[in-house]
C-alpha cells in the first residue's frame, strides 16, 4: 500500500519558532491524523532548513560557527513538536548526511544530463531573499520592494539550472492537473506567473560569498543555493523507504508557493526523472494587527506561551477552528478567549460535566439503554446523520474549520436537547414513564457525546481520549465504524468528573504561568 506522504515546509533556523510555524505543523498534523482515521498508512515529515545566508548571518552575529548555531536553534523547532502533540514520523535537518548525499546525487545527475551550465551573471542580488533580482522586480519608481532588504549589484560566475526549457511542460502539467494546488485560485496565480518567460535558476553561490551550504559535487568552489538544497528534503528523507515517494501533499505557506514550490520543485523533479507529488496546499498567514507575523518584524507570538496558558488542545482547536485554509487570519487574544470560553468550556466542557454528573446522580454511574424515541430524540438523531454525512467531504476538501464548526453545532444541539428534556425534573418523578424518559435522556447524551468527540479527535486528540476514558469507552479500530448511532455505551461505567477546560484568568489580568 502506497503511503499517504505529507510534509511541512522546513523552517529556517534564524530565530525561534512562532505561531505561523506552529500552525503549519498543527494543520499538517490534523490532515495526517484524519488520514490515519480513514485507514491510510501515513508518513509525516517535518524538519528544518539549516543552510544559507540567513543562518550564516545569524551565527556570525553571535560569533559562533554555523553548525553550533544551528544545532541549538534546530532543537527549539524539534522541541516544539511534542508540545503541540504533532504525530510526525520523521524530522529532517538539511545538515544531515542522508540529505546532503541525495542533494549531491541530484546535482551530479542534472549536471551529467546537461541540465546545469556555468555562466557569468551581472545584476542585482537580495541577501534577505537570497535571490537574484530582475528589472521587473522593481517598483514603478525604480526602487526595490522592502521585502528584498538590502540590494547589491554583483558580477559573478555561477551555475544555472535550465528552468526555461520546462516552462511549456509545466503550463501543460498544471492545465491537465487543475487541483495540483489548493486552494484552486492559487493555481491560477501560478499560471499567471508563467505567462512571463522564466529565467534559468542560479543554483550556486561562490564560496567566498557564502560558505554555509552543500558544496557542488562538480565544483567545490561553490555551494548549493539554499532553495535548491531545501526542496530536496522532501525526497532525501524518504529516498530509501519503499512505497513512500511521491509525496501526497506538501503543506506550505502562500509566501513560498511561487516560485519555489509551484515552479522550481516540479521542474526539478521532472528533470531528475522523479514522480511529482499529488499536490501542494498553500495556507495563509497569521497576522497581528493586519501584518504578517514574522521573525524579522518582531510581532510574532510564541506558541509555547499559549500552550502553557491554555493547554495543547485548546491551542490546536483555536488554530484549526479560526482559520480557513488558504486565507489569512488575525490573531487576537480576545478571539482566542471567546472560542475557549464559549466553544470549549461552556459547550463541550459543559456537556461532559452534565453527562457525568447526571449519570452518576440518576443511574449510579452506569449508562442506561434508550427506551423511547420521540420528537426531540428523532431530531437529534437526524442532526447526527446530517453532521456525519457532511463531515468527510468537508475534511477531504480541507474545510476543517467548517467540519469543526458542525461538530460543535451537534454538541450545542445536544446541550439544547438536555434543556428540552429537563432531566432534573424527570428525576423528581416516580412515574414509570418519566423514569423511562430519564434513562433515555442519559443514554442519548452519552451516545451523542461519544459521537461528537469522534469528529474532533484529529484536532483535539488528548481531549477525545480523556472523554472516551471517562465514558468508559474504548473505540474500535475502524474509525468510520464508530460513526453509527448505536447505544454503544449501554452498561458503561462513567467517571464522576473531568475538568477539561478550566476557566482562564480574565484577559485584563496577567495570567498565572504554570
Ligand atoms: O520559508 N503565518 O522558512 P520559514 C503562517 N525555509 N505561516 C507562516 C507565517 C505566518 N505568519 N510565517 C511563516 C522558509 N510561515 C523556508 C522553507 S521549504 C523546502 C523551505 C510559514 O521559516 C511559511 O509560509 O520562513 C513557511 O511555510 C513556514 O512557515 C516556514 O517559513
Ligand atoms: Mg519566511
Amino acid at each position: 500500500m502506497k503511503s499517504f506522504y505529507i510534509t511541512t515546509a522546513i523552517d529556517y533556523v534564524n530565530g525561534s519558532p512562532h505561531l505561523g510555524h506552529a500552525y503549519e505543523k498543527v494543520l499538517t498534523d490534523v490532515i495526517a491524523r484524519y488520514r490515519r482515521m480513514m485507514g491510510d498508512k501515513v508518513h509525516f515529515l517535518t524538519g528544518v532548513d539549516e543552510h544559507g545566508q540567513k543562518v550564516q548571518a545569524s551565527a556570525r552575529k553571535e560569533g559562533i560557527a554555523p553548525q553550533a548555531y544551528t544545532d541549538r536553534v534546530s532543537q527549539l523547532f524539534r522541541d516544539l513538536l511534542p508540545k503541540l502533540n504533532i504525530s510526525n514520523d520523521d524530522f529532517i535537518r538539511t545538515t544531515e548526511e542522508r540529505h546532503k548525499k541525495v542533494v549531491r546525487q541530484v546535482l551530479q545527475q542534472l549536471f551529467d544530463k546537461g541540465e546545469i551550465y556555468k555562466a557569468e551573471y551581472q545584476g542585482f542580488y537580495s541577501t534577505r531573499q537570497e535571490q537574484f533580482l530582475q528589472e521587473k522586480d522593481r517598483l514603478p519608481d525604480g526602487s526595490w520592494p522592502e521585502i528584498f532588504g538590502e540590494v547589491t549589484e554583483i558580477t559573478e560566475s555561477n551555475y544555472f539550472f535550465k528552468l526555461r526549457g520546462y516552462q511549456e511542460w509545466l503550463v501543460e502539467f498544471l492545465t491537465q492537473n487543475p487541483n495540483f494546488i489548493f486552494p484552486a485560485y492559487r493555481q491560477k496565480q501560478v499560471l499567471e506567473f508563467l505567462k512571463e518567460p522564466l529565467n534559468d535558476l542560479c543554483i550556486s553561490r561562490p564560496r567566498e560569498r557564502l560558505e554555509w551550504g552543500i558544496p557542488l559535487p562538480f565544483d567545490e568552489q561553490y555551494v548549493t543555493y539554499v532553495w535548491f538544497d531545501a526542496l530536496i528534503n522532501y525526497y532525501s528523507a524518504v529516498a530509501d523507504l519503499p512505497g513512500v515517494w511521491p509525496a501526497t501533499w506538501h503543506v506550505i505557506g502562500k509566501d513560498i508557493l511561487v516560485p519555489p514550490h509551484a515552479v522550481y520543485w516540479p521542474i526539478m523533479l521532472k528533470a531528475a526523472g522523479l514522480a511529482l507529488p499529488q499536490g501542494i496546499i498553500a495556507h495563509g498567514w497569521w497576522l497581528t494587527a493586519g501584518a504578517k507575523m514574522s521573525k524579522s518584524t518582531g510581532n510574532a507570538l510564541n506558541p509555547l506561551d499559549l500552550v502553557s496558558e491554555f493547554g495543547t488542545d485548546a491551542f490546536r482547536y483555536f488554530l484549526i477552528r479560526e482559520m480557513n485554509v488558504g486565507q489569512d487570519s488575525d490573531f487576537t487574544r480576545e478571539q482566542f478567549l471567546v472560542r475557549y470560553n464559549s466553544e470549549l468550556a461552556n459547550n463541550l466542557g459543559n456537556l461532559v460535566n452534565r453527562t457525568l454528573n447526571m449519570t452518576t446522580r440518576f443511574a449510579a454511574g452506569v449508562v442506561p439503554a434508550a427506551e423511547v424515541t420521540e420528537e426531540p430524540e428523532a431530531q437529534l438523531h437526524a442532526l447526527w446523520t446530517k453532521t456525519r454525512d457532511e463531515f468527510i467531504p468537508l475534511c477531504e476538501g480541507f474545510q476543517f474549520h467548517t467540519a469543526l464548526e458542525r461538530a460543535m453545532q451537534f454538541i450545542t444541539a445536544t446541550n439544547a436537547y438536555i434543556e428540552t428534556r429537563a432531566p432534573w425534573k424527570l428525576g423528581k418523578s416516580a412515574e414509570p414513564k418519566d423514569q423511562a424518559l430519564l434513562r433515555t435522556v442519559l443514554a442519548t447524551i452519552a451516545e451523542a457525546l461519544r459521537l461528537g468527540v469522534a469528529l474532533i479527535q484529529h484536532v483535539v486528540p488528548t481531549t477525545t481520549e480523556k472523554i472516551n476514558g471517562v465514558l468508559g469507552y474504548t473505540p474500535g479500530p475502524v474509525w468510520r465504524d464508530e460513526l453509527n448511532w448505536g447505544g454503544r455505551l449501554t452498561g458503561a461505567k462513567v467517571a464522576g468528573a473531568l475538568v477539561l477546560f478550566p476557566r482562564p484568568a480574565p484577559p485584563e489580568k496577567t495570567p498565572a504561568k504554570a
